[in-house]
């Protein structure tokens, strides 16, 4: 399987007041299309990922929305599949160039949430959990506490283990000028931070955010047809489900999912968890990461968190994990996050990442995470 990835753009995430999500999609979306040295007439298919329009600015209909901004009249398919709506609308795409039913495709994932209490964000994001964790007053930082609690006891973790992964991706982010937190912190900051679910604590969590991201992609027969530049490809796509509730799950120190829209996406691609060289894995909350590390192949289960601390994963390691500094510390706005990943493993395997730069990588790996782990999607980029 080869898609190539013509064009990239990623706006600036974080708290944008000057910026509406119709400004974001535009940004992005042309972005995009000029990376790409591309009009919007040559493209013959939109999809658009994002979760919360219609709760946080009361627009269901954002198909039309991005055709008007957007100036198309090609058809627009919206998808939602919680946190993984971008890298599932991704997806969604390849799917569309493979049966040869569109021969290019943008693809724009956005979301706009600051602008809501937090409160209100916070519940209308338990819209992706089942109806008994939110009749219980759950959120999703005490979801994913659940999870983390579970892994300490499991393997004999500690509350360090998971800071460390809050420290490494402030560190990426503070080498990436479109990050929600361009700054560093370190393991005591964290470790001092306000309580939100126990055992995690402020700086454990990704932000509530906004930004959008785009990718053009196109079939390698059209790429080929107009000389167009074609040095980085999706060579696989691969995407799971499972249960929606954590007490459904057969394990809560693993996500089912990830093992099974990894297993998809490497054998498409012919290759194995040890050949990737750089990956934006779902770090919505520290455990995220470390379980991310596991289910994806590239360490044992209950061994993940050992590398945390050691360096292997961070840039000048073995094989740095969210060299964008992931959803924990570039920032989190749902619906974009998954084309995101895209984007940046685009730039590192342009050797455009700048001062984020990982030498003369291969293979790439992105993962994208829906909810609790009842979607996932995975994707492998190669040049
Ligand atoms: N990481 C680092 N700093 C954060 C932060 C985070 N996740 N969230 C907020 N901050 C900072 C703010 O920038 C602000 O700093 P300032 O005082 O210098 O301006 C300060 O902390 C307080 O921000 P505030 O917005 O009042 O925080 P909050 O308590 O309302 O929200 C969380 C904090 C963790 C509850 C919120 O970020 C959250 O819900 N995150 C998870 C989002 C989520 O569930 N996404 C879906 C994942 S599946």
């Amino acid at each position: 399987m080869k898609i190539p990835v013509i064009g990239v753009y990623q706006t600036k995430f974080g708290e944008l007041w000057h910026q509406s999500l119709t400004d974001l999609i535009l940004e992005a979306g042309r972005g995009a299309l000029t990376d790409a040295g591309l009009a919007i007439r040559d493209i013959e298919t939109i999809f658009v990922g994002n979760m919360l329009a219609g709760l946080t600015q009361g627009q269901e209909h954002l198909t039309s929305v991005v055709a008007s901004v957007l100036g198309s009249s090609v058809p627009v398919v919206r998808v939602e599949a919680a946190c993984a709506s971008g890298g599932m609308a991704v997806h969604q795409a390849v799917l569309a160039i493979l049966s040869g039913e569109a021969e290019t495709a943008l693809v724009v994932g956005a979301e706009k949430m600051t602008d809501q209490p937090a409160e209100e964000i916070a519940q209308a994001l338990m819209a992706a959990a089942s109806p008994e964790e939110q009749e219980a007053g759950l959120t999703f930082p005490g979801l994913y506490a659940l999870l983390a609690q579970e892994y300490l006891r499991a393997f004999g973790a500690t509350e360090r283990d998971l800071a460390q992964v809050a420290v490494k991706n402030h560190h990426h982010a503070s080498l990436n000028p479109r990050s929600h937190f361009p700054f560093p912190v370190t393991l005591n900051q964290v470790l001092a931070s306000s309580p939100i679910a126990d055992p995690l604590k402020l700086l454990d969590c990704s932000p509530v955010s906004d930004g959008a991201a785009a990718v053009v992609l196109a079939s390698s027969a059209w790429v080929k047809r107009r000389a167009q530049k074609n040095g980085i490809s999706i060579v696989g796509s691969g995407q799971a489900s499972d249960v929606l509730g954590l007490s459904e799950r057969r394990s809560l120190v693993e996500l089912a999912a990830t093992r099974q829209a990894a297993h998809k996406a490497l054998s498409a691609a012919g290759a194995e968890a040890k050949d990737v060289s750089v990956a934006e894995v779902h770090d919505c909350f520290t455990i995220a990461e470390i379980l991310a590390l596991e289910d994806l192949g590239f360490y044992k289960k209950g061994e993940g968190y050992v590398v945390e601390g050691n360096g292997e994963v961070r840039l000048g390691g073995k094989r740095p994990i969210n060299t964008s500094g992931g959803l924990k510390a570039c920032g989190h706005p749902v619906g974009a996050t998954g084309v995101k990943q895209i984007v940046e493993t685009v730039w590192q395997l342009r050797e455009a990442a700048g001062k984020r730069q990982v030498p003369h990588p291969r293979l790439a790996l992105t993962h994208n995470v829906g909810g609790s782990g009842g979607t996932c999607v995975v994707h492998l980029l190669a040049r």
